[in-house]
């Protein structure tokens, strides 16, 4: 075409341009024109194309005649953009204070829970897959519960008073959770898979690693069969869930009056990693886990026939676990109060929030 054709080409498609313009309302249909003509295969930008078509010095004209009509429509193009823009604004200043449904709700800060807590939650789960329940018992025991169904007869050391806190009733602050053993024997019988999360108390001189509040989770087992090695293989998933990395082992005789025989389940350190450090006493180990094999005493007492029936038993030091997995090393931060001893919920993670 020669320039004439040319000139009345871009007029008409600048024209074009500024009618639709005035329709197109949305931002989105108002920038498809950069594209459908500026664009490389638009309208005007295909113009270019042409431009070898032209006697050699005619090309430079038409080039620029070309370019300037791009460079308007560019700027129409702007133009309506920016009214769009505006127009918005004042809509949504306009509707200020107004109630939009839709806007997404304030984000409130998040709670957290108590360290023993988190680990408390953390164990249920992870016994409650096993089978288990989760029991409960007073935290004011009869001695009878506390002690004799446990086969620790009154000469015993642990019924010494410097360990126990005797209420003047007669009764005793429980000095471990051991009791609802007895408790869940006598509720439900045999065959028999209980945990009992709980606090317990003892007359103690309180230290970096010793309180004389303190929590443990009892857990029991029991059915024909049930051997040692039921209880290690537990030991092993339980520790291995609640740490979530590998942890080594190290099994002990122990004694308890209550089970036989008796076992100590140590942990290889978590916080030095086993290197030895002053939480370990520079062992590298921690006991975690004292166990055992429920003692037929302690089965007759509960109403279980020991010659049908075995069963395993332990006491896990959940505060102590819980300081553990979470680097604690002074264990009174947790009877404190302090809220910066809590979990931060981004710390809590997998089992605890599912
Ligand atoms: N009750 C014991 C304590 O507080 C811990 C314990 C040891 C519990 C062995 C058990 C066990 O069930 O089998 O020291």
């Amino acid at each position: 075409m020669d320039l004439d054709q040319l000139n009345q080409t871009i007029a008409k498609i600048e024209a074009d341009v500024a009618a639709s313009l005035t329709d197109l309302t949305a931002v989105d249909a108002v920038r498809g024109l950069d594209t459908s003509v500026l664009g490389k295969k638009g309208t005007l930008g295909s113009l270019i194309s042409g431009i070898k078509d032209y006697p050699p010095d005619q090309r430079g004209q038409v080039g620029q005649t070309i370019n300037a009509a791009k460079g308007r429509v560019k700027e129409l193009i702007n133009q309506r953009l920016a009214g769009l823009q505006s127009a918005a604004d004042a809509a949504e200043a306009s509707s200020a204070g107004a109630y939009d449904p839709t806007l997404p709700g304030l984000r409130l800060p998040m709670g957290s829970v108590h360290p023993v807590t988190a680990v408390q939650w953390e164990i249920e789960r992870i016994f409650e897959r096993l089978g288990f329940t989760v029991e409960s018992g007073p935290e004011m025991e009869t001695e009878y519960n506390n002690f004799e169904a446990l086969n620790i007869p009154a000469t015993h050391p642990a019924r010494d008073m410097q360990d126990t806190f005797w209420v003047k009733n007669g009764m005793v602050l429980r000095t471990h959770t051991s009791p609802v053993q007895h408790r869940s024997m006598k509720k439900f019988g045999a065959p028999l898979r209980v945990i009992v999360p709980g606090r317990c108390f003892r007359y103690e001189t309180i230290d970096a690693s010793h309180e004389n509040t303190f929590h443990q989770v009892e857990g029991l087992m029991i059915d024909r069969d049930i051997s040692i090695p039921n209880l290690i293989a537990m030991s092993q998933t339980l520790l291995t869930e609640v740490m979530q990395r590998e942890v080594k082992l190290r099994v002990r005789p122990g004694f308890f009056p209550f089970v036989e025989p008796g076992l100590e389940i140590d942990m290889n350190c978590q916080i030095c990693d086993g290197k030895g450090c002053p939480t370990c006493k520079k062992s590298g180990w921690i006991e975690i886990l004292p166990c055992g094999m429920v003692h037929p005493n302690v089965l007759t007492a509960g109403g279980i026939d020991p010659e049908e029936y075995t069963g395993f038993a332990f006491g896990l030091g959940l505060t102590r676990l819980a300081m553990m997995k979470f680097g604690i090393r002074d264990i009174r931060v947790l009877n404190a109060g302090d809220l910066r001893a809590l979990v931060p919920p981004e710390r809590l993670g997998g089992p605890i929030l599912s």
